[in-house]
């Protein structure tokens, strides 16, 4: 990472948008200039264009009770409306949704007609299944486009989705369901990865013989992997039985625009995961401003494909929400870039002359390795913008993208965002900003960032400090699900009634804004947030371990990699002959408890632990360790000579 990010200090190379893109551009130097004059009505007048309001609001935003918004407070509408019927009444019903593409090589075109006819059946039977507004409903699927029309089906009758990734584990999958108290859930037998079916309805099986709370009534199973289930016949019905057979009548309702449209459950710094709650009005007015612009949405004409799954916000502002408000065409793929062969993404936007890629630098580095030979095979000349997500990108790897992928001319936007933001909050525009490869760059219009030191004292120049939001945005969280009070002391606390977002950045002198990594104990693995201090709690939780430290290492190609350091029980210490073995059980161990995702990429057996006087680990040194750095400053330690002790053991 430091060394990706010295390269970024020095970056100095800027692209200046062609004449011929900025002509075309859907965004204009205008929407600065407007929002600077006046921030709320900006909002206001995207909100009115962007979407279509059943009671149109008067107030724009309430901020009387901060940390607590409102936006657009007395206006009602219909998310699911807004991103189906509305398109179809307007003439486009026969505009292609959705270009679906298996893993094993099955296809789909949706059209926006067709999917509003699914949604609507959806919707009923989730109602006939005593659904109704504000219930929780969890949704554990892979990339198909029941996943879409199920988020859609919960947000029409006004329930709150939940969505879980699939790669979670049965725990982790019970603790979101008991923690939203959620009565329905909606999964698979199974899908398709790496050429192989992985089971999704046997993970929820056991995830309801783990969850404590007993709230889930019903399980609603799409038929995908053909993989044999058992069954539980008061509890579950099938999609294909049920979903494909009700009628596609269906009178939607307006709602509050302050009406919980989602939870979306991220790691923080403790061992519990938050229930990121967000609302319908604001968070769709900004999904779908963020989309239009920062992507140069042309939607009569672009195809558009967002890699991420949508158990991600990623997948549910930029491949569910903004993108079906905008009427987009988009490709949704169920499966892994590299299967069957390494070359399957640059095959899809082949074939379905994709023209928008929205992806994660994690992803372009492992395409870099394998070589440009894999991309260059393909006809690749229909993108004309590319899009970053997750992580900072270092300027080798938006080179890389601009020219390899790119064809070496068109704009590449590097977009800062949180699963609390709901939507971007920095990223160029393109056509107006000039790109310089590494940097997030500027706020999007409306927004209000910046740059304080550790007492709350603005940074002035180019040292780095905290990112924070200044004023409220549209799309932000609304609150964490049950915790009100972890809403305030998480993000609130620090700097009074701005927003501390946990970043490090710094501004440049042209005012650009580089983002410098997290600066609390949260890692960012190829993209995804995992709590250091939630795997250390899964290892201890192994009878082997007496105590665990975690520390996110910088990786090549993952951004960072989880390293574990363990101290075993003396009891087991004496019986463990296989110190690889009993790594790897651990290794496994922390997959099954909370998902592969969070494996670690090493688990080292050591017999002390750097702490201070007081007790503290110094993760620090650990990651000195892992990243194979001289081990820094160990004066605070409570006995200095540790360091080399655990030094020998990890060698
Ligand atoms: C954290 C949020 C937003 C969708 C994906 C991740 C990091 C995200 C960037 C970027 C540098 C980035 C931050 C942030 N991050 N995008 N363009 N440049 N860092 O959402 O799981 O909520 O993680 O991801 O550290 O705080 P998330």
């Amino acid at each position: 990472m430091t060394v990706q990010i010295d390269h970024a200090l020095e970056e100095i190379r800027r692209f200046r948008p062609s004449p011929e893109f900025a002509a075309n551009a859907v965004a204009d130097a205008a929407l600065y200039e407007a929002a600077q004059a006046d921030r709320v009505a900006f909002w206001a007048d995207q909100s009115r264009d962007l979407l279509h309001w059943d009671k149109p609001f008067t107030k724009t935003l309430d901020w009387t009770n901060p940390p607590f918004a409102k936006w657009f407070e007395d206006g009602e509408l219909n998310v699911a409306v807004n991103c189906l019927d509305r398109h179809v009444e307007a003439g486009n019903g026969d505009r292609v949704a959705l270009h679906w593409v298996g893993e094993p090589g099955d296809t789909r075109d949706i059209t926006y007609a067709e999917l509003t006819d699914e949604v609507k059946r959806a919707a009923n039977v989730l109602t006939d299944l005593g659904v109704g507004s504000g219930d929780r409903v969890a949704i554990y699927l892979p990339m198909i486009p029941e996943a879409v029309v199920s988020m859609l089906a919960v947000a029409r009758i006004g329930a709150i989705h939940s969505v879980v990734f699939g790669g979670f584990s049965a725990d982790s999958l019970a603790s979101r369901i008991d923690d939203a108290e959620a009565s329905l859930v909606i999964t698979a037998d199974g899908g398709y990865r790496k050429g192989k079916v992985f089971a999704l309805k046997p993970v929820v099986d056991d995830a309801l013989t783990k969850s404590v709370g007993g709230s889930v009534r019903n399980v609603l199973v799409v038929k995908r992997g053909d993989n044999e289930v058992e069954w539980n016949a008061e509890r579950d019905l099938w999609w294909h039985e049920t979903v494909a057979t009700a009628s596609s009548e269906h009178e939607a309702q307006a709602f509050e625009a302050e009406h919980p449209l989602f939870i979306l459950y991220t790691s923080g710094t403790t061992g519990k995961p938050k229930g990121i709650l967000h609302t319908s009005g604001g968070y769709l007015t900004q999904a779908a401003f963020t989309h239009r612009n920062v992507f140069d949405l042309h939607p009569e004409t672009d195809v558009y494909w967002c890699t991420a799954d949508v158990g991600w916000i990623t997948g549910h502002s930029y491949v569910v929400y903004g993108p079906l408000a905008n009427g987009a065409t988009q490709v949704l793929y169920e499966g892994t870039p590299d299967t069957p062969h390494p070359g399957r993404w640059w095959e899809i936007v082949e074939q379905y002359k994709v023209s928008i890629l929205y992806t994660a630098p994690t992803a372009i580095r492992s395409f870099m390795k394998l070589g440009r030979q894999i991309p260059h095979a393909f006809n690749l000349r229909s993108l004309r913008l590319l899009g970053s997500v997750g992580e900072p990108i270092n300027p080798e790897a938006w080179i890389w993208y601009r020219h390899v992928i790119g064809g070496g001319s068109i704009p590449v936007v590097d977009t800062w965002w949180q699963t609390e933001t709901g939507a971007i909050m920095i990223s160029a525009l393109p056509g107006v900003t000039d790109l310089k490869p590494g940097s997030a760059q500027v706020a999007v219009p409306g927004i209000s960032i910046d740059i304080l030191a550790d007492d709350g004292t603005p940074v002035e120049g180019e040292d780095g400090g905290l990112l924070v939001i200044t004023e409220p945005w549209p799309s932000m969280l609304r609150g964490i699900w049950g915790d009100p009070e972890r809403f305030k002391e998480t993000y609130w606390e620090k700097f009074g009634d701005k927003y501390f977002a946990g970043d490090g950045a710094r501004r440049d002198a042209d005012g650009d804004i580089w983002l410098l990594g997290r600066v609390d104990d949260v890692m960012n693995v190829s993209g995804h947030r995992l709590s250091t201090a939630e795997i250390e709690s899964s290892l201890v939780a192994h009878p082997w371990t007496a105590e665990a430290a975690v520390v996110g290492a910088a990786d090549e190609t993952t951004g960072q990699a989880v390293v574990a350091f363990v101290i075993l029980k003396a009891s087991q210490a004496a019986q463990v002959t296989d110190v690889a073995a009993a790594s790897e059980e651990l290794r496994r161990h922390v997959a099954g408890q909370i998902g592969a995702i969070a494996r670690p990429r090493q688990v080292f057996i050591v017999n002390e632990l750097p702490k201070t006087r007081s007790g503290k680990i110094m993760r620090r040194l650990l990651r000195d360790l892992a990243e194979g750095r001289e081990v820094g400053d160990t004066t605070t330690l409570a006995d200095t000579s540790i360091m080399q002790v655990i030094s020998d053991q990890v060698k």
